[in-house]
């Protein structure tokens, strides 16, 4: 691979054994990817778990002096004062939180912990190549702001804040964004949850880049972060066109690049039924709490939520996930007032799949996302799956019907 002088002096160890170690790492995954060179990049995101490897490594590189030259934002962990205060934290699981936040913070990190960066706090403009990794974030930049990043790992998106680049290839490179599998949506795409359900299609739409049709004129920036992380939580899915909407795909012709699609699929109310069927617990039967914020909410979701309630008590808690940001505004707007009283709580900094969660054992909870209810699994927290009203009156009144 052509490497800069800057490029050679990283990997040399001028800058140190951390930031060579990254430089390494990268240089490896360009040659193995057919990559000419490495590019500068101008913003990234870590995907952070607060889990033992992904400690390891901050800690192994904050251990080699590495420092991030381009500052990411980070996905939640979980918040340390909300649980603190709750008291469903054991000591081991709240020192690796601290752990990972004091490394995090070390390496430079922009202590973010949200995993919708491109909404509000990390988007990037038209054509910027950044390093995204999440599920949600990477099909966003790339399909929605029309921004190139390949679908970092939380590792290699670290590595490439450390050094500032990354190899080029991939979705760097026009001839790679070009979609390969027509869906057409014949589905009812009636709210944003529909676009979960949409997004776990995975299995019918096979491996490569989607271009849908079918799909409504006005689509929300909520119904896209839930297509992303869905997307990637059926399948492996960087890039998406909607012909006539997202900046690369003025029409279906351009979406292909000219070509003709190698898969055609059609996705109907059946199939989304199926896939819900699949996913859900069964109804109908009472349900123990509401869970919200798999991607994090936006405020608007959040008043949503607020004006659904309208000053009725929740027959079970309910959790809304969210950035930091977003609770400050729900605070200082006032919709933290007609949610907290009622039992619904708005916690920042926090993911579904994080060991703060661990009294929720052998409970069944409510939830719209699919992604949401993937990951509790494995802790032994199960979810019946519907869209947010079903889920707020579920809330109200401690059962689905
Ligand atoms: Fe975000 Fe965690 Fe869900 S990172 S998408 S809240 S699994």
């Amino acid at each position: 691979m052509e490497l800069t002088q800057d490029q050679k002096d990283l990997l040399e160890g001028k800058y140190g054994q951390g930031a060579q170690l990254a430089m390494k790492v990268q240089v490896a995954i360009g040659e193995s990817f057919g990559a000419k060179r490495m590019v500068p990049i101008t913003r990234s995101h870590v995907a952070l778990s607060n889990q033992d490897a992904d400690l390891w490594l901050a800690e192994k590189m904050v251990g080699l002096g590495a420092k991030c030259r381009v500052r990411p934002t980070v996905n939640p962990g979980f918040c340390l004062s909300y649980f603190k205060a709750l008291g469903t934290v054991t000591d081991d699981d709240y020192a690796m939180m601290e752990r990972t936040d004091k490394a995090y913070r070390a390496l430079g990190a922009e202590l973010s912990y949200n995993c919708t960066p491109y909404i509000d706090t990390n988007v990037p403009l038209f054509g910027e190549i950044c390093a995204f990794s999440e599920s949600s974030a990477t099909p966003f930049v790339n399909a929605i702001w029309g921004a190139r990043s390949n679908r970092e790992g939380a590792n290699s998106a670290l590595f490439a804040s450390i050094t500032g680049y990354v190899p080029e290839y991939g979705l760097l490179l026009d001839e790679n964004r070009y979609g390969n599998i027509l869906v057409n949506v014949e589905a009812d795409m009636t709210c944003d949850a529909d676009y979960h359900i949409l997004g776990m299609c995975g299995k019918k739409i096979g491996h490569g880049i989607p271009v849908f049709t079918g799909l409504p004129k006005n689509i929300s920036k909520e119904a896209l972060r839930n297509l992303g992380a869905e997307l990637n939580t059926s399948g492996c899915y960087d890039m998406y066109h909607i012909p006539g909407f997202t900046p690369e795909a003025p029409d279906v012709k351009t979406a292909f690049g000219g070509k003709d699609p190698e898969r055609v699929v059609t996705i109907t109310n059946e199939d989304m039924a199926e896939v819900l069927e699949e996913i859900s617990v069964d109804t109908p039967r009472p349900i123990d709490f509401a869970m919200f914020g798999c991607p994090h909410f936006t405020l608007n979701e959040c008043q949503y939520i607020a004006k659904k309630i309208d000053g009725r008590k929740l027959a079970v808690p309910m959790w809304i996930l969210t950035g930091e940001h977003v609770l400050a505004m729900a605070k200082r707007t006032g919709i933290y007032d007609q949610l907290e009283p009622y039992g619904a709580h708005i916690v920042p900094d926090t993911c579904p799949d994080q060991p703060c969660w661990h009294f929720l054992k052998g409970k069944i909870g409510i939830t719209e996302s699919p992604k949401c209810a993937y990951y509790p699994q494995r802790r032994g927290i199960h979810f019946v799956i519907r869209n947010l009203d079903t889920c707020i009156e579920a809330a109200l009144t401690g059962e689905v019907k």
